[in-house]
């Protein structure tokens, strides 16, 4: 019999993450960016990472057409600005701090890391899209990740 959704949920739940913002810009020179915890390290040469985003967001598209992206983690004090990637506003940007990285994605000002990618490969996951790119360049500060588990956001007590 296969796993009922609210069984997949609850285990799924039980996996603790971060918390990342992905951006990019499409074809138009529009900037999007949505906040996403399907985010895992791949490979070490080359250095690859993975995002899923739903097919149903709307910046879907952009991350299918755009070359490259950003992974922005989020430090512990920035819940706000998870909610607001994850909230479908007009203009994501408006009202949030950022900088546009060498590759041309924006970068959220506050990450504890910022990572610049180009896309290497784009792969079907189910009601999700796979997005691996290669990471060419990385900013790291010192900072407590935010974390999600369960549902709700964490902070680490270490
Ligand atoms: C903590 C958290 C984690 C999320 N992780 C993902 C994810 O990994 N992939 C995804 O597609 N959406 C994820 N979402 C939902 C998107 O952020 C949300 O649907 C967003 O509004 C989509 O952007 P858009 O439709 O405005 O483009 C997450 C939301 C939250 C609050």
């Amino acid at each position: 019999m296969p796993i009922s959704n609210d069984e997949f949920r609850a285990a799924l739940g039980l996996f603790a993450s971060g918390v990342t913002v992905v951006t990019t810009t499409d074809a138009a020179g529009k900037m999007h960016g949505i906040t996403v915890s399907a985010f895992c390290s791949v490979s070490l040469d080359p250095p690859l990472v993975l995002i899923c985003i739903e097919k149903t967001t709307t910046s879907h598209y952009a991350f299918e057409e755009s070359a490259i992206f950003a992974v922005n983690i989020l430090g512990e004090d920035q819940v706000a600005v998870s909610q607001h990637f994850a909230t479908p506003y007009l203009d994501k940007f408006d009202g949030i701090e950022y900088e546009i990285g060498v590759l041309g994605a924006p970068l959220i000002i506050g990450a504890i890391v910022n990572l610049e990618c180009r896309l290497r490969h784009s792969l079907n996951g189910g009601d999700h899209s796979i997005f691996v790119g290669e990471v060419a360049d990385a900013v790291f500060r010192p900072g407590r990740p935010l974390l999600y588990f369960q549902g709700d956001y964490r902070k680490m007590t270490l």
